[in-house]
């Protein structure tokens, strides 16, 4: 059975996207436009199957979806961004990201949604596993036809009184920190062409004959 035939597009309509996502890119601009509940759904289980240090099945995915509360820890994301350790990156023109611009107020770049993914603090493969589970979400949002990137300082954004508020009310589980968002969404304006790669990144070794 195909990802797709486990995952359908609830809407139905997309081509679903090469599996390996080479097309894909970390939109940053969206528009107001809420993905459904179903797509919501089929995206996070997408993230439930991912593969899995121990095969511990270790992470908790919390999807959100009021928008207000989206734009709350959106902001708290970049509330302790440290710009003095950034070592001068440049991300992207099309689609800035909070390093290109220093005027952000939104970490989350006004998207209707975001799902972050916790899992045990004291793991040795705890953020792996995170991140694992969220590059299969943003594959399967792409086959949905939805938009997506990938958010760090998702430690930063819990640690106050109101963010462990949150995950008790939200029932993460004790010992759980959360380790990535992803945000969702569709992209306003035109989707930007993927990046090219840079050379000389990979070998291949061949059997000797
Ligand atoms: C571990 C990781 C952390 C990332 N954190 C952020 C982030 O905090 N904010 C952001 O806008 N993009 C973030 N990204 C997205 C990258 O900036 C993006 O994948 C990269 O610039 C390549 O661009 P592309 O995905 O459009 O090809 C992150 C990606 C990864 C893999």
């Amino acid at each position: 059975m195909t990802a797709n035939e486990l995952f359908p597009p609830a809407c139905g309509t997309q081509d679903p996207a090469p599996a390996c996502g080479t097309q894909d890119r970390s939109i940053r601009k969206y528009t107001r436009e809420q993905l459904s509940r179903a797509q919501l759904e089929s995206i996070v289980q997408a993230g439930l199957y991912a593969p899995n240090a121990d095969g511990r099945q270790g992470t908790f995915i919390v999807a959100v979806r009021d928008r207000a509360l989206v734009r709350q820890l959106g902001a708290r994301n970049l509330a302790k961004f440290d710009r003095s350790r950034l070592l001068g990156s440049f991300v992207s023109g099309e689609q800035p990201s909070v390093i290109d611009d220093p005027a952000a107020k939104d970490g989350f770049y006004g998207a209707p949604c975001v799902c972050i993914v916790f899992a045990p603090k004291n793991f040795l493969y705890s953020i792996p596993d995170a991140f694992c589970a969220v590059e299969n979400m943003v594959l399967q949002a792409s086959a949905l036809g939805i938009s997506s990137c990938i958010v760090a300082r998702a430690e930063e954004t819990f640690d106050s009184e109101e963010g462990k508020a949150l995950m008790r009310a939200w029932g993460v589980p004790e010992g759980y920190i959360a380790r990535c968002f992803v945000t969702l969404g569709y992209c306003r304006g035109e989707y930007p062409p993927p990046k090219p790669r840079r050379a000389g990144r990979s070998f291949i070794v061949e059997e000797k004959p």
